[in-house]
Formats: C-alpha cells, sequence, structure tokens
C-alpha cells in the first residue's frame, strides 16, 4: 500500500498532469483522486497521437483502472465537469465529494470583470476566487445541491481511507504550484488557496501520517502566468529564440519562462516535505534527450543539471520527463 502526492514546485503548469499518468501506470492506483483550487487548472495529457487537455478530472483518468475522485476542498463547475465526463467517456468511474463547493456563472462574471481579479492578480477568469470567498463566507451551494452531480456523488475521504484500509494504492493529484500558494507565494500574486502537499490531504480528507511519498515536480525551465514577481525570468525573445515558449491550457496566455531558481526550488521542498522530485523539459535542457527512457542515455550537460537540481532540492530526482508524451519518461523509483 502506497498514499503518494504529487504537486507543483514552481508556479503551475510544471507538467503534473504527464508526471501523475504516468506514475498512475506504473504503480496501479486503486483510486487517483484530485485536490487543488478548482477549473483554474488546465493538465495537458498527451498519449500518443492524442492529446487531452482536463480541468476538473483528474488527469490521471489516461490510466484506465482505477476510480477518479474529485476531492472535498476542490470547486467544481458543474458545466465543465458535464463536458468533460464527457469527451473523456469516464462517467461510470468519477466521484464528487458530496461537501465541493460548487462555481456559479455568476462567480465567473465577477471573476471576469473585478480589476483587481482580472488585472491586478491576472485570474484565470474561471470563477476560483468568488466561489472560495462564497464558501468562506458560508452561502456557497455544495455538491450535493446540484441535481446534475447527483450520480457522481460520494464521500471521498471514506473512500480512499477505507481503500487504505485495505492495502489498496492512492494518488492524490495537485493542482498550480508552489509559487501560487495563498500562504506561501507573493501575496497578491497568487490563487485563492494553499497549494502545497497538506492541503492536498486535506482536499481529500486524509491525515498527514497516511502519506508515503511527496514527489515534487519542477520544470527544467520553470513558467509563470499572469501578474507577480519571477525572480529568474527571462526576456521572452530569448525563450523564443530556445524554442522553449509555452501557452496557457485554460486562458491560451502565453507563459512567462524563467531559467532554474534553485533557492525557491529548496524553499517548495521544505514546506512541500519532498521525499522524491521529477524534473520535466529535460529535453528543454538538452534536445538531444528528446523521447529517451534510460537514465544512462541522458548527456552529460542534463546529468550536470540533475545533479544541482538534486543538491538544490535536497532529494532525489527520480522521474524525469524527456517529452511531452507519456512515454517519454526515465523513473528510477525502483532502482533506489
Ligand atoms: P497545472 O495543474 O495547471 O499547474 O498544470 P500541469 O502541471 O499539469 O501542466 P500543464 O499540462 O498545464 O503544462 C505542462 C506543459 O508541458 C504541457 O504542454 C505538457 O504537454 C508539456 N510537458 C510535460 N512534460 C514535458 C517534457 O518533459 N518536455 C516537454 N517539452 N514538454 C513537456
Ligand atoms: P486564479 O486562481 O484564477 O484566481 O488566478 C490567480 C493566479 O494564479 C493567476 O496568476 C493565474 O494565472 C494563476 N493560476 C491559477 N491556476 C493556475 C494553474 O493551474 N497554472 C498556472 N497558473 C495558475
Ligand atoms: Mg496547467
Amino acid at each position: 500500500m502506497t498514499c503518494t502526492i504529487i504537486v507543483g514546485g514552481n508556479f503551475g503548469d510544471e507538467g503534473k498532469g504527464k508526471i501523475v499518468s504516468h506514475v498512475a501506470h506504473k504503480d496501479r492506483p486503486t483510486i487517483i483522486t484530485r485536490g487543488g483550487v478548482g477549473p483554474n487548472a488546465g493538465h495537458t495529457v498527451v498519449v500518443g497521437e492524442k492529446k487531452y487537455g482536463v480541468r476538473m478530472c483528474p488527469s490521471g483518468f489516461v490510466y484506465p483502472d482505477a476510480r477518479l475522485m474529485i476531492g472535498t476542498g476542490v470547486l467544481v463547475d458543474p458545466r465543465v465537469f458535464a463536458q468533460e465526463i464527457e469527451v473523456l467517456g469516464v462517467k461510470d468511474r468519477i466521484f464528487v465529494d458530496k461537501r465541493c463547493s460548487i462555481i456559479e456563472t455568476s462567480h465567473i462574471e465577477e471573476d471576469k470583470n473585478n480589476s483587481h481579479l482580472a488585472k491586478t492578480v491576472g485570474s484565470t477568469g474561471t470563477g476560483c476566487g468568488p466561489a472560495n470567498r462564497d464558501r468562506v463566507m458560508r452561502i456557497a451551494r455544495q455538491a450535493e445541491q446540484v441535481p446534475d452531480l447527483s450520480p457522481y456523488l460520494t464521500d471521498v475521504p471514506y473512500e480512499v481511507n477505507t481503500a487504505l484500509d485495505r492495502n489498496e494504492t492512492v494518488l492524490i493529484e495537485g493542482t498550480q504550484g508552489f509559487g501560487i500558494s495563498l500562504y506561501y507565494g507573493h501575496y497578491p500574486f497568487v490563487t485563492s488557496k494553499d497549494t502545497c502537499a497538506s492541503q492536498m490531504a486535506a482536499d481529500n480528507g486524509v491525515g498527514p501520517t497516511r502519506i508515503d511519498d511527496v514527489i515534487v515536480v519542477f520544470k527544467a525551465y520553470p513558467t509563470r502566468v499572469g501578474e507577480g514577481p519571477f525572480a529568474t525570468e527571462m526576456q521572452q525573445e530569448k525563450a523564443h529564440e530556445k524554442g522553449i515558449q509555452e501557452f496557457g491550457t485554460v486562458t491560451g496566455r502565453e507563459r512567462r519562462i524563467g531559467n532554474w531558481d534553485g533557492k525557491m526550488a529548496r524553499y517548495a521542498a521544505m514546506i512541500n516535505g519532498c521525499t522524491q522530485a521529477a524534473i520535466t523539459g529535460i529535453d528543454h535542457v538538452d534536445p538531444s534527450c528528446f523521447g529517451i527512457t534510460s537514465y544512462d542515455a541522458l548527456s552529460d550537460e542534463a546529468l550536470q543539471f540533475i545533479k544541482k537540481a538534486e543538491a538544490d532540492i535536497g532529494a532525489r530526482v527520480t522521474l524525469i520527463s524527456t517529452g511531452p508524451e507519456l512515454t517519454q519518461i526515465i523513473d528510477i523509483r525502483d532502482e533506489l
């Protein structure tokens, strides 16, 4: 039995979707459940020629043998949920905690029209901030009050904890990243909730003593969308020259790109209680590493990068992503 949490160590978009999908195929969890804020997150999962973008469902959906859950602390937009489960064909194995707060269309309007949120913070306009406020005000609706969600309602903490009692494997996937945590990011340029591992456990009603591993995902070249400080940011032209530009899954906005930030990585690892790290985009450090699946095939440049990252993070890098596709990964977790 293992209970593993996967979270982001930069400003979100580290490629958690890709890492979660790989870990799911390898570890064969019976439940994949998500924490995090809500549909402001966009995960990209690429399997062969197919590219999926998910905002509500766990990105581990590509692994067909797990039940998929949305944890108690996650905001649910019933419209996004309905559309996604249809497209992904996961109706028979997805569940929503009955206490999840609901995003109303009025929350989305407010998020888009409030200049503090839309301009100063640069929110995703998905209604998350206003919906979390209404939860704190104790006026938000909950999932069990929405007839469309009734076929999917469950008690996620009960399901997860009883699965662990039966010695099953559970994967808890986080969204967003350390640098946009409501507590630990550069306030006020942050999202509307903490984004660290303890929050992901709390979102799913799993006590800290039940967590075996925390995998923090770092991006070789971190990115940030929206406003706020970015210590190692590079000029947009430089990112274009390197051919490493990216666009947001949810908003389509061009992501700001920066260099590796060792100091931030160490701090993120500390607060997340990182037991292992994953690095994505090693193919951006050295394009010759694109798609490789063996540690021995890494170039000297890539190896040096990984060694420095390990020294900064203070934990082993056990997963190295070498491209967007599911199988483009080096996994040395079993060798340690
Ligand atoms: P949030 O929950 O929104 O923070 O998202 P996320 O961490 O799941 O990441 P997202 O999918 O939004 O962005 C990561 C991008 O990098 C996607 O376009 C992935 O397909 C891509 N990607 C993931 N791993 C790699 C990699 O190793 N190399 C390259 N070149 N791209 C990668
Ligand atoms: P909100 O979460 O939509 O309120 O946006 C607040 C800030 O967090 C903005 O800078 C967003 O760009 C950023 N943000 C929220 N969710 C994500 C995510 O999943 N990836 C990257 N940035 C995000
Ligand atoms: Mg994303």
